[in-house]
């Protein structure tokens, strides 16, 4: 079964003459790393916020079509359940830590504490959630002391120590330096591979294509492509949508040099397997 099912959703905000989200439907399996890829004002946050709800419950406006989480239709339930299922992380780290709390331990411990885990368990899903985002070396260190990269980490801890079935990263590396970036995506690629399901929206197109099961292609509040990071970054239009595609899915392009399925590679992995190939034919 489908962890999340998006049917014929439209969105308009109040007051809005556009549609924000204009008849989008996908189905997304439990586990999978998903990008969402579009210039600005394309609707990525917004199809971020319908999913946790927000859109259409706090949002109000103007909703057609349906959302469904496992079994859970988004319009029909309200915010407080779908956190439980969906955890949000913002764009900077800086906004989501709490800022009163002295520790790493206690900055996870927070959120746990104000729905009244009892502490045996706690202290369980904290150790759980530092350990998957290897961050258990600044349990005791002040969260504003720690880099851009390891603050993300810890802020996507408090999520995972909530446990929650989906997360959702709005743009989460968009203040990180390249360091702090790849630290993000391999602990999320991390929480993937214990089968939660990412929604990422991202720019980083080159990290994108490395880490990513499948790309989400937004324009103008519409679904332009949903489909493997090849398929999607080896689309001849891509620019009219305002995406490079990853430079090495440039570089091939130029060359003509094209995969079995007539798709373009999109890191340089790819690449460098299909010149080997190349190169292994004229050899022979
Ligand atoms: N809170 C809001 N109120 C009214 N309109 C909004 C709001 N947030 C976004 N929009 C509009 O919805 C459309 C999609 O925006 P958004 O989802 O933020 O795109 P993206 O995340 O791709 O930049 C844009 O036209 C934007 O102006
Ligand atoms: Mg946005």
């Amino acid at each position: 079964m489908s962890k999340i099912t998006v049917t014929n959703l439209k969105y308009k905000y109040p007051h809005r003459d556009n549609l924000a989200l204009n008849n989008i439907s996908f189905e997304i399996q439990p586990g999978e790393f998903i990008g969402i890829v579009g210039e600005n004002n394309s609707g990525k946050s917004t199809l971020c916020q319908s999913i946790i709800g927000l859109v259409p419950h706090f949002y109000k406006g103007g909703y057609g079509g349906s959302v469904i989480i496992d079994d859970i239709e988004v319009y029909k339930s309200d915010i407080s359940t779908l956190c439980k299922k969906v955890g949000l992380i913002f764009q900077n780290p800086f906004n989501q830590v709490t800022g009163s709390k002295e520790t790493v331990f206690e900055e996870i411990a927070f959120g746990l504490e104000n729905i009244g885990i009892p502490r045996d368990e706690m202290i369980e899903r904290i150790n759980f959630s530092m350990k998957l985002l290897d961050i258990e070396q600044y349990k005791d260190r002040n969260p504003f002391d720690l880099s851009g990269g390891q603050m993300q980490r810890v802020a996507i801890a408090s999520i995972i120590a909530m446990k929650p079935e989906i997360i959702i990263l709005d743009e989460p590396t968009s203040q990180l330096d390249p360091a702090g970036s790849e630290e993000v995506f391999q602990a999320v690629t991390k929480l993937s591979n214990e089968g939660i399901t990412i929604i990422m929206v991202e720019h980083k197109i080159e990290k994108i294509a490395a880490y990513c099961d499948k790309v989400m292609l937004m324009h103008k509040g519409e679904l332009i492509k949903f489909d493997t990071p090849s398929e999607v970054f080896s689309l001849d239009n891509l620019s009219d949508y305002g995406i490079n595609p990853p430079i090495f899915t440039s570089i091939c392009k130029k060359l003509n040099l094209r995969k079995d399925d007539n798709n373009y590679p999109v890191t340089i992995e790819e690449t460098l397997q299909l010149l080997k190939k190349e190169r292994s034919y004229e050899q022979n």
